[in-house]
């Protein structure tokens, strides 16, 4: 059993690396981006109002987003622990989360923020297994096409460049305290997210005690 949050800008690299460690350690991967990009391609009441807030950049509200981690903590894959990625993200969220759930590893990708806009610009994502990729850095077998199912790729709403912006300064507002939150109780650890995927994937490994090779 170990519970993980990862915290972090957008486009640090959380999802590349939560992907490939929650596997690794059989726990559940819970990105609340995930869940409400769910919503919203379901046309769910709640997807729907949520959608607003997610193309603008802007943050959904706390009632919105607890409600969805919520039904998605009572899935029995959650029993053998997680890998929370992406909440939480405003203060109310923290103390929510501090108040049910006991955490093991606090982790904070730290990135300089010229890398980011590149970073999202180029990513794209696949509809059907949500594998990211990357037009540079990590792109398809086949340009376009997701290497597992073939689907067509996509780009996030919110990885065009307005939106990008505001996400970057939506993080310094409001998740910022956050990591202020983890650090004043001595829980904050922080990741040295620049380098290729695997050289960080390499320090995430030595900072959570894991063996170097998995
Ligand atoms: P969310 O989906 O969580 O997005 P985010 O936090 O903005 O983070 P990203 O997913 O953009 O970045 P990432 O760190 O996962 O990077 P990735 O690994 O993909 O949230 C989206 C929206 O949902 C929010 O704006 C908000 O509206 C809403 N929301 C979600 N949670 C919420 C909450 N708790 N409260 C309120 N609202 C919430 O990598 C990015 C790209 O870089 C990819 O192309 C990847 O291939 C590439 N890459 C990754 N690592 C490397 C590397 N080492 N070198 C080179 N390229 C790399
Ligand atoms: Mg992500």
């Amino acid at each position: 059993m170990r519970r993980i949050v990862f915290l972090g800008s957008p486009g640090a690299g959380k999802g590349t690396q939560a992907a490939a460690l929650a596997q690794e350690l059989s726990v559940a991967h819970l990105s609340t981006g995930d869940l409400l990009r769910a919503a919203v391609a379901g046309k769910t009441p709640l997807g729907t109002e949520a959608d607003g807030y997610i193309r603008k950049g802007l943050l959904v509200p706390d009632d919105l987003v607890v409600q969805i981690l919520r039904e998605r903590l009572d899935h029995p894959d959650t029993s053998d622990g997680f890998l929370l990625d992406g909440f939480p993200r405003t203060l109310a969220q923290a103390e929510l989360l501090d108040r049910f759930v006991p955490l093991d590893d606090v982790i904070a990708f730290e990135i300089p923020e010229e890398l980011l806009i590149e970073r999202l610009t180029q990513r794209r994502l696949c509809p059907v297994c949500k594998t990211v990729y990357n037009v540079v850095t990590a792109p398809p077998r086949i340009a376009g096409h997701c290497d597992r199912d073939g689907a067509a790729l996509e780009q996030r709403s919110d990885d065009l460049p307005d939106a990008v912006r505001t996400r970057i300064a939506v993080y310094h507002r409001q998740t910022e305290p956050v990591l202020k939150f983890y650090q004043d109780r001595g829980r904050l650890r922080t990741l040295d997210a620049r380098g290729t995927p695997e050289e960080v994937r390499a320090r995430l490994r030595a900072l959570l005690g894991l063996p170097a090779t998995p």
